[in-house]
């Protein structure tokens, strides 16, 4: 069959064969198959979803339209967490660093900005040097020496998703069980893993607000991530609130090093989620017996500084600049949001918050978009905090005054109906674990 007929054929809702499956891939990676096409194919999948069968097979097909990275005869086990997308969620920059510092490898092939969430890579590329862009064989030397590296996906590693997921960004065809099941898990079987925890995102910030549909994807996770012999644990956690205190790129970046430089100064909701992740991925690993003695070594690691150590140490590896031993300081517009009234401070929509700062040129708002990594905000007074008229709730910036004035005025505005809504206590973050 043509690609055209292909693509009718998905347009009226059938099943295709593997065979389909794997020569759209190939053409994909070929550019036998155009934009457009794969943009057509997207937008039937997301309409008419993929079955488990379809599932499986994009997986396997996208993994094997790059190379997997050797991990054999490393000494330590080799486990990653990804999650499924948030507001502020920046889990990932502490747990890598803290999961080595605990005895783990942690080969990360992360993804950028995705619809309004934000992406690990995205982030580490606002710390000025910071390479991204791996060799395999780069990847297997950092495993060996360094036991970590954190890296985009390239024309090596599961290209086919670097494709796909450029084009789902921009497309409105992120949310569905069986594109997110095939992204995730193509690049995680690129990485040579033998362990995956999954940070299932529910909540109004979510790419599946109902916990319900997250619990469907972390079957399908399970289901395909056991097929391809990786063992998986599922932790469901919390989106309806930005997570941790900064949104935005480099704003991100700078909370995890404070985080991680100081434990007590870290948000308890951000600390809860990374604590949870890099234990499953101890307990995972085999380092410890049981999930609490787990929970305490994280702690330990983090308490120590060792955590922090091997967060400073991979961003020097991989080209990342400190200036006096820290993550270099952008400089942007910046201005406060002051508190016109005494009041309880309100839980922000973290969906809201998060399109107020693309727009502000935070995130990608069409294919191939500059992002501006100083754009986004820091909020400082937590929900349910009291607060006196005058006194600052958030710091915002931007690269240029106009945009940061703009954002600042959505923030308000998003602040006010916050306010009347009068969510004042945020759901535990921890929802559930699925071992
Ligand atoms: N993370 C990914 O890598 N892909 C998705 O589709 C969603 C989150």
């Amino acid at each position: 069959m043509t690609i055209k007929e292909l693509l009718r054929n998905k347009r009226l809702g059938h099943e295709w064969s593997e065979d389909s499956i794997r020569s759209f891939v190939d053409g994909l990676t070929t550019k036998k198959v155009s934009s457009a096409q794969a943009g057509a194919f997207l937008m039937a999948a997301c309409i008419h979803g993929l079955t488990p069968r379809e599932t499986a097979t994009l997986t396997q097909a996208m993994a094997s339209s790059g190379i997997t990275v050797p991990t054999n005869g490393l000494e330590r086990p080799c486990i990653d967490k990804h999650s499924t997308g948030g507001v502020g969620d920046k889990v990932s920059l502490l747990l890598a660093p803290l999961a080595v510092a605990c005895g783990l490898a942690v080969p990360m092939i992360s993804g950028r900005g995705l619809g309004h969430t934000g992406g690990t890579i995205d982030k580490l590329e606002s710390i000025p040097g910071f390479n991204t862009s791996l060799s395999v064989q780069r990847m297997r030397e950092l495993l060996e020496q360094h036991h970590v590296f954190m890296a985009a996906q390239t024309d090596e590693c599961a290209p086919a998703d670097g494709i796909l997921y450029a084009l789902r960004d921009v497309t409105g065809t992120v949310e569905d069980v069986g594109l997110i099941t095939a992204s995730i898990l193509s690049k995680k079987i690129s990485e040579g893993i033998s362990g995956l925890v999954m940070d299932i995102k529910s909540g109004e910030g979510a790419f599946f607000p109902n916990l319900d549909d997250g619990r469907t994807l972390g079957t399908s996770i399970r289901t395909v991530a056991g097929h391809a012999g990786i063992q998986s644990a599922i932790v469901y956690s919390d989106m309806s609130i930005p997570l941790g205190r900064a949104v935005g790129n480099w704003l991100e970046v700078v909370e995890s090093e404070q985080a991680l430089r100081e434990f007590a100064s870290c948000d308890h909701r951000l600390r809860a989620v990374t604590i949870h992740c890099v234990a499953e991925m101890v307990l995972m690993g085999g380092l410890t017996n049981s999930i609490e003695e787990a929970r305490t070594r994280v702690v330990d690691k983090w308490l120590d500084g060792s955590g922090y150590r091997e967060f400073l140490g991979m961003i020097e590896r991989q080209g990342g600049v400190l200036v006096d031993g820290h993550v270099r300081q952008e400089s942007a517009c910046s201005q406060s949001i002051t508190s016109p009234v005494s009041m309880v401070m309100p839980c922000l929509p973290a969906r809201e918050v998060a399109i107020a700062v693309m727009e502000a040129g935070g995130g990608r708002l069409v294919d191939g978009d500059v992002i501006d990594n100083t754009a986004g905000c820091v909020i400082v007074a937590d929900p349910g905090m009291p607060v006196e008229s005058g006194q600052v709730l958030m710091h915002v910036s931007a690269a240029t005054t106009e945009r940061c004035s703009a954002l600042a005025e959505a923030l308000e505005s998003i602040i006010e109906r916050a306010k009347a809504r009068g969510i004042h206590e945020p759901p535990d973050v921890i929802i559930d674990v699925d071992r």
